[in-house]
């Protein structure tokens, strides 16, 4: 039953830190009648450092009426816990991609303040419905989640007949750029014509490839990460495409 399995899940990790009631709650709750809510797979990213971390799930959609808590605090210090904002599905805030709600549920986020570098995090996610609760733990360390925005604004202008120059904005999502550059990635390729060329890092944000193919379309894309490595690299930006000037006018 997919409800034990989850509730299971959280009963163990639950018993490694906290021994004791709350694991015997958890277990009495998949006894009772009706279904504890499935348990939250809980997802972080940190779009922009240092304010813009946020985690994410998805309430099943026909599920019976769902609440959520949501706390983290660092692992070493359990006992202070911070609440993690809740963003309900379907508001609209411009830090968070706008992903559209699926047909397997709606999408939950929680905003994280005041996050350290090099620290060790643990974010207990806990869905509470008329007959029980499940809970996630997840635990995370900056470094590792940081993903940003792609960047915006991707600009084509051929240079000559095999020049082609690529201009891009950063991520408005990602704050301190003095403090903590970007650097970029840019892919492209022939239109209907596989085989992407990737280059950089690059950490201008404007860039000239060469050796094109006069006459051809070209698709560009460009994808943004931190400069010293930590995470990985934004999603590419969604395809712009040129073409080149012909040999004989
Ligand atoms: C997770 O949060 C819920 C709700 O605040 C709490 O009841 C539960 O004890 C927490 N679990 C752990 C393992 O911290
Ligand atoms: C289990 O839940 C029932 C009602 O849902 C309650 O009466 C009972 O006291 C609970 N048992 C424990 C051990 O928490
Ligand atoms: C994050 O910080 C930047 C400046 O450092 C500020 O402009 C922005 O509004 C902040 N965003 C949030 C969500 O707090
Ligand atoms: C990145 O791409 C994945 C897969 O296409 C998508 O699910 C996700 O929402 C995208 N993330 C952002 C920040 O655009
Ligand atoms: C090239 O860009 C134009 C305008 O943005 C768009 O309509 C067209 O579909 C694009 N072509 C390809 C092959 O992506």
């Amino acid at each position: 039953m997919a409800a034990g399995v989850s509730t299971s899940l959280c009963f163990t990790v639950t018993l490694s830190f906290v021994l004791g009631s709350s694991a015997l709650h958890l277990l009495n709750a998949t006894a009772a009648s009706g279904n504890p809510p499935s348990t939250p797979v809980v997802r972080c990213r940190c779009a922009g450092y240092p304010n813009q971390t946020f985690c994410s799930w998805t309430e099943p959609s026909q599920s019976p009426p769902t609440h959520y808590i949501a706390t983290y605090s660092e692992r070493h210090r359990q006992s202070v816990t911070k609440q993690c904002h809740l963003i309900p599905p379907g508001s609209s805030s411009s830090a968070l991609s706008s992903a559209p709600s699926s047909s397997s549920g709606q999408l939950w986020h929680c905003h994280l303040e005041d996050l350290k570098l090099l620290t060790d995090y643990i974010i207990n996610v806990t869905a509470v419905n008329h007959v029980g609760s499940s809970c996630h733990l997840k635990s995370f360390m900056l470094e590792d989640i940081v993903k940003p925005d792609p960047p915006i604004d991707v600009r084509l202008s051929p240079n000559g007949l095999r020049k082609l120059s690529v201009e891009w904005s950063p991520p408005p999502t990602w704050p301190n750029l003095d403090i903590f550059p970007l650097k970029y990635q840019i892919q492209y390729q022939l239109e209907n014509r596989g085989n992407p060329v990737h280059l950089g890092p690059f950490e201008s944000t404007r860039v000239d490839l060469k050796g094109m193919a006069p006459g051809k379309t070209y698709l560009v894309q460009v994808c943004a990460m931190e400069l010293l490595g930590l995470g990985e690299c934004s999603n590419w930006s969604s395809p712009v495409n040129t073409t080149m000037p012909k040999l004989h006018k």
